[in-house]
């Protein structure tokens, strides 16, 4: 755990490293979309978060359930997610670029100085892993920061040769799987719970994401010139960008190429199509007469152990809206789950940047139908089941 946590706060502050290059540190100098935060607020929250479950010990995130005091006399003012609104965090009073990074090592210090005397149990190191999981998750949202603004990424790697898997299509006989997880295994988010018996039907499923090809067939059919193979909220969202390919994509000549942390590069077929939100997902099914998995068979598929079946190349959107599983109950971070419910579309899986403490095939991510900047692609499964 303390290994985890100190990478997870080397590699926070690296990616961060990625926008003060680009003189991006500076609230002011960040583009205000509404699908990012400046990054020296997303900084000073990722630490904020640790201290307020950790350190403070608070019994929930309402603002009267910590202990003490922020290490930082504004910190509550500036770095609660759930009380600063979005547009705010634009203009608010923080300390330096130094002044954060420096409360983001002490905070760190004293979260493992304090995990070296806890005690090796579930209760006790729930606060850890929350706030671990917690970190990952908004390193990767650095990440398609970065990719939104079109910046470099730290990687090595941006995920270029992702596609090299032979698609296939696997019949599953379906049964009575347990969806979500018991109490007792470790960490899990409140909205993984309770965990509860459900039944799948038999079902047909690609052993692979829908490749850039694939969807280049769709676009040059007129996928997005025709109206039949969108849903209404489809339609409107089309309207209102004026899409006629997925985002990133531009045309030279007789081919496709599109913007990856900021390089052009030309679009491998093979590869897995990035970028795309539901209702492209959605589109491009009723074109090639699939359908999107339900999250339910999805965790089926990926925990079936088939030797075919490949995840944790991008996010998978799927049929599911985001919805509470029986007899649900938020935890500590009350605001992780329960205000996006029925809003929200499931997306199952991991991606590229997600790192592989974190990717569990139980793992239930949810984000806007209209989501395109996300790491996400999509599979398909055959009608009827
Ligand atoms: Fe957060």
């Amino acid at each position: 755990m303390a290994e985890a946590l100190q990478h997870a706060r080397d590699y926070t502050l690296s990616l961060f490293d990625s926008f003060v290059a680009a003189g991006m540190d500076a609230p002011t100098r960040v583009p205000q979309l509404r699908i990012i935060n400046p990054p020296l607020w997303e900084l000073g929250h990722t630490a904020w978060f640790a201290e307020w479950f950790i350190l403070r010990e608070a019994a929930s995130s309402h603002p009267a359930d910590a202990n003490g005091n922020c290490l930082l006399t504004k910190g509550d003012d500036w770095f609660d997610s759930a009380r600063v609104p979005h547009r705010s965090r634009w203009t608010l009073d923080l300390p330096s670029t130094g002044g954060v990074k420096t409360y983001c090592h002490e905070v760190l210090d004293r979260v493992l100085d304090k995990l070296s005397r806890e005690a090796n149990t579930d209760e006790a190191l729930y606060p850890y892993r929350l706030a671990l999981a917690h970190e990952d998750m908004h390193g990767e949202a650095f990440h398609y920061t970065l990719q939104t603004l079109g910046l470099p990424t730290p990687l090595p790697q941006t995920g270029e040769v992702l596609g090299a898997f032979a698609p296939s299509e696997i019949s599953f006989p379906g049964g009575i799987i347990q969806l979500g997880s018991k109490a007792g295994t470790g960490f899990v988010f409140d909205n993984e719970r309770q965990s509860h018996a459900f039944h799948v039907a038999p079902f047909r499923m690609d052993s692979t994401l829908v490749t850039n090809a694939q969807y280049a067939d769709f676009v040059a059919d007129g996928g997005y010139d025709n109206r039949q193979f969108w849903s209404q909220a489809g339609a409107d969202w089309l309207m209102r960008q004026e899409r006629s390919a997925p985002r990133y994509w531009q045309r030279d000549g007789g081919q496709w190429r599109t913007v990856r942390f900021g390089k052009l590069c030309t679009l491998a077929g093979a590869e897995p199509v990035r970028h795309v939100n539901l209702y492209e997902a959605q589109a491009y099914c009723a074109w090639a007469g699939r359908r999107l998995p339900t999250e339910a068979e999805w965790e089926y598929a990926a925990l079936s152990g088939h030797p075919a079946f490949r995840w944790g190349q991008l996010w998978e959107w799927t049929a599911s809206p985001f919805e509470p599983y029986p007899d649900f109950k938020a935890d500590r971070y009350l605001e992780y789950s329960e205000p996006w419910f029925h809003t929200h579309q499931v997306l199952r899986g991991a991606s590229f940047v997600t790192p592989s403490r974190f990717g569990s095939a139980k793992f239930r991510n949810f984000y806007l139908p209209e989501r395109d900047d996300i790491f996400a692609g999509f599979r398909t499964c055959a009608w009827p089941g």
